[in-house]
């Protein structure tokens, strides 16, 4: 077959198709091709992945004593966790919660193992204990001041485990990560308390 570009091309076109081996191949290959995009694309509008989603709902912190290098206090926290999806469950084989205040990981909560169902809503209420955490004086200072000013701004890390299931097939783990800055919490517990929606990677 000529092609454009080719005309000062020394060999001339093949006037038989040879064996028509090697055609025969190129079009199965293109003919196959095209049948795993198609079934790639028809998966992906009927299952219509969509991205996992959470939240702190609300948290308030009990027990709290600061003294010149350690800390005491209960986060009381609830974490909503959602999986908008029509035809896709979530496994979470492994789920950490921790609290972060000026970067430093004060408080670690694992939560148990759970599954959910398409277009589900979780609660997840979770008690991390802040047990004689020692911090650093300018740390210390910043916590004062927050006590006093009445609100503190801590962050809350999701770290989990997981796997998909679509149908009967269930994916390989995968991580995810849930990170929820500023999440602040008054220790007035008159005050009211803003959703705050998380980055999620996986
Ligand atoms: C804080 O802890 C110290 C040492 O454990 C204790 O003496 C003090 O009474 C505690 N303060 C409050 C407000 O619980
Ligand atoms: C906070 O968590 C602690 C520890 O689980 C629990 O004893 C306490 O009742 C909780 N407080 C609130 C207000 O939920
Ligand atoms: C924190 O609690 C531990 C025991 O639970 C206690 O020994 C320590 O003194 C407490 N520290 C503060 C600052 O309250
Ligand atoms: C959660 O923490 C436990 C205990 O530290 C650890 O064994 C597990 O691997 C952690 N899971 C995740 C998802 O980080």
């Amino acid at each position: 077959m000529p092609r454009p570009g080719t005309s000062h091309d020394p060999q001339p076109p093949l006037g038989r198709r040879g064996s028509g081996l090697l055609p025969c191949i190129a079009i199965s290959t293109l003919v196959l091709s095209i049948l795993v995009g198609l079934a790639i694309l028809i998966f992906w509008l009927t299952v219509r992945p969509a991205p996992l989603e959470f939240s702190v709902d609300d948290a308030s912190i009990h027990g709290f004593n600061l003294t010149a290098k350690e800390l005491n206090a209960t986060f009381n926290l609830t974490l909503r966790a959602d999986n908008p999806n029509h035809r896709i469950r979530v496994y979470y084989d492994s789920v950490n919660i921790t609290v972060w205040y000026s970067d430093q990981m004060v408080a670690f909560s694992e939560v148990a193992p759970f599954h959910q169902s398409h277009r589900n809503v979780r609660t997840i209420d979770v008690d991390p204990v802040a047990k004689s955490v020692p911090l650093v004086a300018s740390v210390v200072d910043n916590l004062k001041h927050d006590r006093s000013a009445g609100a503190v701004e801590l962050e809350v890390r999701v770290r989990a485990r997981i796997r998909f299931k679509v149908g009967l097939a269930k994916t390989k783990h995968y991580t995810l990560r849930a990170y929820c800055s500023p999440v602040v919490v008054h220790f007035s517990s008159s005050a009211r308390f803003e959703r705050n929606y998380c980055d999620v990677d996986i």
